[in-house]
């Protein structure tokens, strides 16, 4: 256990911590004297936070690597609204020296019950072809802890541990809602088969052990591709699967980013792969910004948050005055009020 977490820092503001941190990014960038200094972003499993290291920098700047675990001791002060460390001493740590728990930030969710919920749906399938699909990947304990524990992205959306289980069950939940306002065009079993299998590519595309990061062939193939495969080689056990529905699953894999700019191939050709795009799309923009109104609990207005490019506004902080001026003027009755 370290004895300081990143969403702590308020508590600890202008105190110097000793902590250990895994390292995100790492830049040397000169001064306005030509001199380098360090920039950091460290993370632990409670977020992330910018890093300075003004002094010393040649004694330190070979010692640690991107993705190095690192021991540091720094004052932990407020810039542009921020939490910041600025460092003074850091030290690289074995990694027979660290709880890899403490370090990837993993979902607040039960992920056995979520895991239950995907079971029960499941379970609620009609057609015994897709069903037996779902139920031969899900019957995998590879595939079952994989996908228990691998994050739905590598830093746009569910970049946590148990991310990919945490945003497909949403999903799942969005199809199963949307698709009964088109009953005679939706087919909920190909629906919810595709929202299962849509990342599963994951899996493989990323590494999770330490950060996230891509595998070579996540980055050479990306996770369309890898998914293909899986899904040919399921199949492979499961003799008279309707060729039909295979083409159809197969379009719904490399349809789902709806768009050749963002990786598909192809864009989505019928009902229930448009309808997965787009929940797809709504279930990792929806999260990209819960989380970042986690990350910046204070502030009305975030920064820039990149996935979606722009900054957002936390309409439920904007509207907190007006609301509770609201349920004053309710509750308490004015002076004036009171004479007439
Ligand atoms: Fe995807
Ligand atoms: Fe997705």
């Amino acid at each position: 256990m370290k004895d300081f977490y990143i969403a702590e820092a308020a508590r600890f503001e202008n105190q110097v911590i000793t902590s250990s941190f895994v390292v995100v990014s790492k830049q040397a960038k000169p001064k306005k004297s030509g001199e380098l200094y360090l920039a950091l972003t460290l993370a632990d499993r409670t977020g992330h936070m910018e890093a300075k290291m003004w002094d010393n920098v040649a004694d330190h700047i070979n010692c640690f690597e991107q993705d190095d675990f690192i021991k540091v001791r720094g004052l932990i002060n407020k810039f542009n609204g921020r939490f910041q460390l600025t460092l003074h001493k850091v030290r690289s740590l074995q990694e027979s020296e660290v709880e890899f728990d403490d370090y990837l930030p993993r979902t607040t969710k039960d992920v056995d019950a979520l895991w239950g919920t995907l079971c029960e749906f499941v379970a609620g399938m009609q057609d015994p072809h897709l069903k037996a699909l779902l139920r031969a990947f899900m019957a995998d304990p590879k595939i079952e802890h994989a996908y228990k524990t691998a994050p739905a992205a590598k830093s746009l959306h569910h970049a946590v541990i148990g991310g990919l289980l945490d945003h497909v069950v949403s999903l799942f939940w969005l199809c199963d809602l949307a698709c009964r306002n088109y009953p005679a065009m939706i087919d909920r079993d190909l629906l919810l088969t595709g929202a299962f299998l849509h990342d599963i590519g994951k899996l493989h595309e990323l590494t999770f052990a330490r950060s996230f990061t891509y595998t070579t062939r996540g980055q050479l193939l990306g996770h369309m591709i890898i998914e293909l495969e899986m899904l040919q080689q399921k199949l492979a056990s499961l003799p008279g699967f309707p060729e039909e529905y295979k083409t159809l699953i197969e379009h719904m894999i490399i349809s789902h980013h709806g768009k050749y700019e963002f990786g598909s191939p192809k864009m989505p050709m019928f009902p229930e792969a448009l309808m997965l795009h787009y929940l797809d799309d709504l279930d990792s923009k929806m999260e990209s910004m819960r989380a970042h109104f986690a990350r910046e609990p204070e502030a009305e207005w975030t920064t820039y948050n990149a996935s979606l490019e722009r900054p957002l506004l936390n309409s439920r902080k904007y509207l907190e005055k007006l609301k509770s001026g609201k349920a004053d003027a309710g509750v308490t009755p004015s002076p004036e009020s009171e004479g007439t």
